[in-house]
């Protein structure tokens, strides 16, 4: 595996050559770091599953440059999801549609949907057109950690968790730290009303002022979505939510709380966006200095919350 640190024009072509190849490149989002295969590829996409350990059949997003790939991998598309797609992309906002026959089983699971995404990190775009300039659909990329651990939001968490695992051709490019920090939302668009599946960034609040309608929230009743599994963007150290941290025990709390006495401080971020920001690798710093237990405040309201919410009680295996 080779780290590309300087993302030029020139860097990403070699990049999307590497995909076009079958090998694998690692990319940062605005959400999280993504392992991208090319997802016409069965061969390349099967090496995402070897990779990660994920169990076959999990379905993977497919990434794409623009709205205007949408009608080679969906069809049907209900006005909804195009008044979605028109308003929060590019952007942390993964559609389910029904599927054209370029998206196969291998990405799907055998469903007869498949999840797209229009991502807005810059080196993301640049790489999904670069890609599709030489004559790629689009790219499957599921987040760049080990199946169950916690999603990588820089380079070095990528090589951390999947160095070991990845070829010598495979690429991860560096970029910023993502700005999002969680996964994308995750919005059902097969039926005639849409599903939230996994809470984000875009809320539904954000998507109801759109397509004009209640947005059902499937977020406690998933099929095939994240959280299906007893652990989940779990790290090794135990989570605790909203207790009082013994003498030793980590603290990750709004900036507002103090630290309890003998409590070790990992995180205070500032607000509910800035605790989704830095949420992922606050879990990773508990991990290295050998943590056996972090307690975790969590933030209250709506908007952002919600989806750290979501991974919280995920991660602390308490749903
Ligand atoms: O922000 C994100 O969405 C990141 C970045 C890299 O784009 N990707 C990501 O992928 O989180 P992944 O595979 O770690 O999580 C996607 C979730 C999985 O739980 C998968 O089962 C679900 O989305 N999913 C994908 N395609 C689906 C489909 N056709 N129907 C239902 N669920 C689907
Ligand atoms: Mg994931």
């Amino acid at each position: 595996m080779e780290f590309v640190s300087n993302c030029t024009a020139d860097v990403i072509t070699n990049a999307a050559q590497a995909l076009k190849n079958g090998h694998l490149v690692a990319f940062p989002t605005e959400t999280v770091y993504g392992l991208g295969a090319d997802a016409t590829n069965e061969k390349a996409v099967s090496r995402i599953y070897s990779v990660k350990g994920r169990p076959v059949g999990h379905p993977l997003i497919v990434h794409i440059s623009s709205i205007n790939k949408l009608d080679q991998w969906a069809t049907n598309t209900p006005d909804y999801a195009i008044k979605l797609a028109r308003e929060f992309w590019p952007g942390p906002m993964t559609l389910i549609l029904p599927r054209t026959n370029l998206a196969k089983d291998y990405i799907t699971g055998g469903q007869n949907n498949v999840g797209l995404r229009v991502p807005s990190q810059p080196i993301a775009l640049a790489l999904l057109k670069s890609f599709e300039d030489l004559g790629g659909q689009g790219v499957a990329a599921p987040s760049a950690n080990r199946f169950g651990a916690v999603s990588p939001t820089t380079a070095e968490a990528v090589g951390e968790e999947l160095g070991v695992y990845l070829d010598s051709k495979d690429l991860v490019l560096v970029g910023e730290k993502c700005l999002v920090g969680i996964e994308s939302t995750i919005i059902d668009c097969t039926n005639s009303l849409p599903t939230i599946l996994r809470p984000g960034a875009i809320t539904s609040t954000q998507i109801e002022n759109i397509v004009n309608f209640k947005v059902k929230n499937n977020v406690d009743n998933l099929i095939k979505t994240s959280g299906i599994f007893d652990k989940h963007y779990s790290p090794k150290a135990k989570i605790i939510l909203d207790q009082k941290p013994l003498p030793g025990q980590g603290y990750i709390a709004l900036s507002k709380f103090i630290t309890p006495k003998g409590s070790i401080r990992i995180a205070a971020p500032k607000n509910n966006k800035e605790f989704a920001q830095m949420l992922y690798s606050a879990l990773r710093i508990c991990d290295q200095l050998g943590l056996n237990h972090v307690v975790i405040k969590q933030p209250k309201g709506e908007g952002i919350s919600i989806a750290v919410r979501d991974r919280l009680k995920k991660a602390a295996n308490n749903y």
